[in-house]
């Protein structure tokens, strides 16, 4: 059966995870087991100080592998295991990365399992500092970091907060989720959107009705967000432009917030003058209020009469640009619908000009707004309906980049 956290860009993927002495190897318990539920093998190697904190057991555990230590270096096999190890793999992890190791890496030293088997590797290098403030900050430290970050590593953190000393400041491994992102940005590199610059718009716009009061509507911001990791999977440089949303953007995207449609049409026109695709999955309000008033209505007032105009159709905007500059060479809309779902949505990709457009019937509880899942069927500007089953809006992205890749094609 396919778990529902399988990952495809980590699925099947060959990860070493290294984790050194610091207290935040705990965390690298909750990474390696997150990465084994994303679909990757992951293989631990444990230094000696590593194991004052954990055990070879607990990581066994969680990824079904064999966790690898410092007796292995003088195992029979020693003398091809770390070449071995740090040969196929994908992606090489350091998390926690303690000062010294951190040091040895920067120097090129060889002396125990992890720093022969990172030296040996030829994978994208990931690290994540964990340590207390004044070794973080002392400029030797500095110094080996920025050597490792010349060379090509990606250095994730270390994030501001508590430390096991007491002392607040930065120091903190990041969380597994963000270094989860990081790979998938390491691994997607050579995906097929490679050197794409993808504009996703998220979220349903707010449109004031006073400074307290907007009308608003039920829209998440779910499926643009897991459009744009889709994209970071694939290699893509992507930017997000979003009306308020509880998503956080994931790792590599850059977010732009906005809250009205005017905010959100202005950001949009400009960012795809040099965009290859635009994958407008906002909730875009249609009308908003007229001269909202400066102060807040007061209930004593009585009833207040809200007179409503419209907003500029973006995705019209976008396509009347793209007569003139040729980009974005893609468009995608999204068409919400509570009945006659195909002809509406038909009719807005003729009436917009766009390319595709991702129809769903909002009348579904288990599809839409808020919910994890979607059902929805693509409409190509050639009057081609595909229809999807039920899936999890990180399939449903799948499939519409899927699509986008093909027409990036032809
Ligand atoms: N859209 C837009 N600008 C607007 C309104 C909508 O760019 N002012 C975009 C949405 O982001 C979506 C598509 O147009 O990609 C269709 O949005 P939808 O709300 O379904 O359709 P509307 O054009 O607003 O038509 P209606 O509300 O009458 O269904």
């Amino acid at each position: 059966m396919q778990s529902i956290t399988e990952i495809p860009i980590l699925n099947g993927r060959r990860v070493i995870l290294g984790v050194t002495g610091s207290i935040a190897a705990y965390k690298a318990v909750d990474l390696a087991s997150k990465l084994s539920q994303s679909g990757a093998e992951v293989d631990v190697i444990l230094t000696a100080a590593a194991r004052q904190f954990v055990t070879p057991i607990t990581f066994k555990s969680v990824t079904g592998r064999n966790v690898y230590t410092e007796a292995d270096l003088w195992g029979p096999e020693a003398h091809v295991l770390h070449v071995g190890l740090a040969e196929d793999a994908d992606a090489f992890v350091i998390a926690p990365a303690t000062a010294h190791t951190i040091a040895k890496l920067a120097s090129g030293e060889a002396d125990t399992l992890l720093t022969l088997a990172a030296l040996a590797s030829r994978a994208p290098l990931l690290i994540a500092p964990a340590m207390d403030v004044g070794m973080y900050e002392n400029a030797a430290t500095q110094a080996n970091i920025e050597t490792l970050r010349s060379r090509g590593a990606t250095i994730a953190g270390p994030a501001e907060g508590r430390m096991a000393s007491g002392l607040v400041g930065l120091g903190r491994m990041v969380e597994p989720a963000e270094l989860i992102g990081h790979l998938r940005v390491l691994l997607g590199k050579s995906g097929s959107l490679a050197g794409r610059r993808i504009v996703v718009t998220a979220g349903g716009t707010q449109e004031p009705l006073d400074p307290v009061r907007v009308i608003a509507n039920r829209s998440s911001g779910k499926q643009g967000f897991a459009l744009a990791q889709a994209a970071i999977d694939r290699g893509a440089s992507v930017v997000i432009i979003t009306a308020p949303s509880h998503e956080s953007a994931p790792v590599g995207v850059r977010r732009i917030d906005v809250e009205t449609a005017a905010q959100m049409k202005e950001a949009t026109v400009g960012a795809v003058t040099d965009a290859d695709v635009l994958l407008m999955a906002a909730a875009v309000a249609d009308f908003r209020p007229v001269d909202a008033p400066k102060q807040k209505i007061k209930r004593g007032e009585g009833i207040p009469e809200v007179r409503l105009e419209p907003t500029d159709d973006i995705l019209a905007s976008v396509s009347a640009q793209r007569r003139e500059t040729r980009l974005p060479r893609v468009i995608v809309g999204f068409a919400a619908e509570s009945q006659s779902l195909i002809e509406n949505a038909e009719k807005k990709l003729r009436d917009k000009g766009i390319d595709l457009i991702v129809a769903n019937d909002i009348s579904a509880d288990d599809a839409g707004f808020s919910v994890d899942t979607n059902r929805v069927t693509v409409i190509d500007a050639g009057g081609a309906a595909e229809e999807y089953p039920l899936m999890p809006k990180s399939e449903v992205a799948e499939r519409i980049l899927d699509r986008v890749a093909k027409l990036l094609e032809a």
